[in-house]
């Protein structure tokens, strides 16, 4: 017996679910590339998708997802040798340096873990003792908004700040992949010199774009860095030619729909999308709150303060999160996201980004619910609920 029978809802971190207006936006011919309409539509959307960076830097289109986005960002600034800093809070960082050591850098972890913010303390002294060292300093410092894997938020402004109190000139390069869209993002207020995401996330496109944007001083020691390639390269996007902005043909119907989901994110206003997000995203909190009441399951992310508005981990601590994700997908057509990397086996993850509203977070939260109880996974009852007391009390009549 299922109840899956209607439209299949994806709750995983990316792909999320495009909306239909940017679906049809996409169902329409080709154009020319070389002159008419598409050339205003690339000016737009390179001066739009820096407004959602929040920056008056450059930004940069690629026909790409986010591990190509990495390696835009890598190659415009790094030279080979370069040291790099990684500050670990799960996954993504760590496999963005992994791309960066394949390209050449040398590359050091500032260990955190899996279950905790990066503490800009911790950055601040690692960068004094760097500076202290003399010699060949670090280049760069990597670091992801939001870890996926993780769940956890990180406090991109205080990174920001500490390396400035340290007085390092290292450059700050930011992982928004997973937040970019769904919480705000100051570039340039928080000293962002380098910052990155994808089209597939809480930017509401299907995957394919990858976004960079950097500021003068990234551009300035992008003329001297070595790894610069032909394809990513910033300075050949900058020439006046539309065809060198995408390094060749443009991914046409990508654009129409990348415009689209921009449109619609400005129509609702950037500041009630991030708002929707952390309403919708304390309303999962709500309901793995009560579930874990002196139960088996529980928040990845320990302090609540550093748990993402679009992705929440939980941890099954012994209970097969597998099976569960099975039972949601299979009798009631929802898709969650497995745990990866340490917390495989061991985890389920919500994804609250993009598209999302009430109905699709709190039936999501349902069918959870109805999976604890029907695989007799111990929680307390009542999350759903919770969830919806919440949004009750937070979105008036
Ligand atoms: C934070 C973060 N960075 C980078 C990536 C890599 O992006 P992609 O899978 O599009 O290559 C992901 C993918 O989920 C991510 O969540």
């Amino acid at each position: 017996m299922s109840v899956r029978a209607g439209r299949e809802f994806l709750a995983i971190p990316g792909p999320t679910t495009v909306p239909d207006e940017v679906l049809r936006a996409m169902h329409r011919p080709a154009v020319d590339i070389y002159s008419g309409p598409l050339l205003a539509l690339t000016d737009g959307l390179l001066r739009d998708v820096a407004r959602v960076f929040g920056t008056a830097g450059r930004a940069y289109i690629y026909i790409s997802n986010g591990h190509g986005a990495w390696e835009a960002s890598l190659t415009n600034v790094l030279s080979k040798g370069d040291r790099v800093l990684v500050l670990e809070s799960g996954r993504f960082a760590i496999g963005w340096g992994e791309a960066a050591r394949r390209m050449g850098a040398e590359v050091e972890i500032l260990k955190g873990g899996m279950r905790r913010a990066v503490r800009p303390a911790e950055v601040e002294a690692h960068l004094k003792a760097d500076k202290a060292k003399g010699g060949k300093t670090i280049k760069a410092v990597l670091v992801a908004q939001v870890d996926t894997a993780s769940g956890v938020v990180n406090d991109i402004a205080a990174i920001g700040q500490a390396i400035r109190a340290a007085g390092h000139d290292a450059l700050l390069m930011v992982d928004a992949v997973a937040s970019l869209g769904c919480m705000p993002f100051e570039m340039d207020a928080w000293g962002v010199d380098v910052a990155m995401s994808g089209s597939q996330k809480g930017m509401m496109t299907p995957p394919g774009l990858g976004f960079v944007v950097a500021n003068d001083r990234a551009r300035e020691v992008h003329k001297t860095a070595g790894l610069r390639t032909p394809y990513w390269d910033w300075t050949d996007r900058e020439g006046d030619q539309h065809y060198q902005k995408y390094a060749g043909t443009p991914p046409e119907h990508l654009l129409f729909g990348a415009r689209q989901a921009l449109d619609m994110l400005f129509e609702e206003g950037l500041e009630n999308v991030y708002h929707r997000h952390r309403l919708l995203a304390e309303a999962v909190r709500r309901a793995v709150g009560v579930w874990s009441e002196g139960q088996a399951i529980g928040f990845n992310i320990a302090e609540a303060s550093e748990r993402a508005d679009s992705i929440t981990c939980v941890l099954v601590n012994g209970h097969d999160p597998e099976a569960l994700r099975a039972y949601a997908n299979q009798k009631c057509g929802v898709i969650l996201g497995h745990g990866i990397g340490d917390l495989s086996g061991k985890a389920f993850r919500i994804a609250h980004m993009g598209h999302v509203n009430a109905p699709m977070i709190l039936g999501t939260l349902g069918v959870i619910e109805m999976a604890l109880g029907a695989l007799s996974i111990p929680h307390a009852k009542g999350g759903a609920q919770a969830a919806i007391d919440w949004l009750s009390d937070q979105v008036p009549a």
